[in-house]
């Protein structure tokens, strides 16, 4: 199971594959947005740019789901390591910086040791036993 560290937050997050980062963030009560998406946004549809996160480290490369055509469109202008939140499934481990428009250069330390810590691979579920033979 991917694990999700939360940067800014100074938290690690397990999740079930596929997971929706938005989603994931506002359950465990982090402050996802600033001012703007606090005072209104769309709710996960991709249209009030206002959940962005930046990927600080992935576990192999490719922890997030592929941008979607939304964030083609809506993160044009903004760094390729952003994401809208809404629209990221969490696929593996990976470090995320919550509003990376928000104080980043204070964070310098914390994103720094965030990129050289391994991500943990999460807990394995265990697999389910084979049913019982019939035959003895
Ligand atoms: S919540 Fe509006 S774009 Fe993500």
């Amino acid at each position: 199971m991917p694990v999700v560290r939360f940067v800014r937050e100074g938290c690690e997050v397990v999740c079930s594959e596929g997971t929706n980062l938005r989603e994931l963030a506002l359950a465990e009560g982090l402050q996802l947005y600033g001012l703007k998406g606090q005072l209104g946004n769309c709710g996960g549809c991709g249209q009030c740019i206002t959940c962005f996160v930046e990927v600080i480290a992935e576990r192999n490369g490719s922890a997030l789901s592929e941008r979607t055509a939304v964030e083609d469109q809506k993160l044009r202008r903004r760094p390729s390591s952003w994401r809208l939140a809404c629209q990221a499934l969490v696929l593996d481990s990976v470090a995320v910086l919550t509003r990376p428009q928000v104080g980043r250069e204070s964070l310098s330390s914390q994103i720094e040791q965030a990129r050289l810590e391994p991500l943990p691979k999460g807990p394995v579920l265990a697999e389910e036993e084979p049913p019982l033979s019939d035959e003895l």
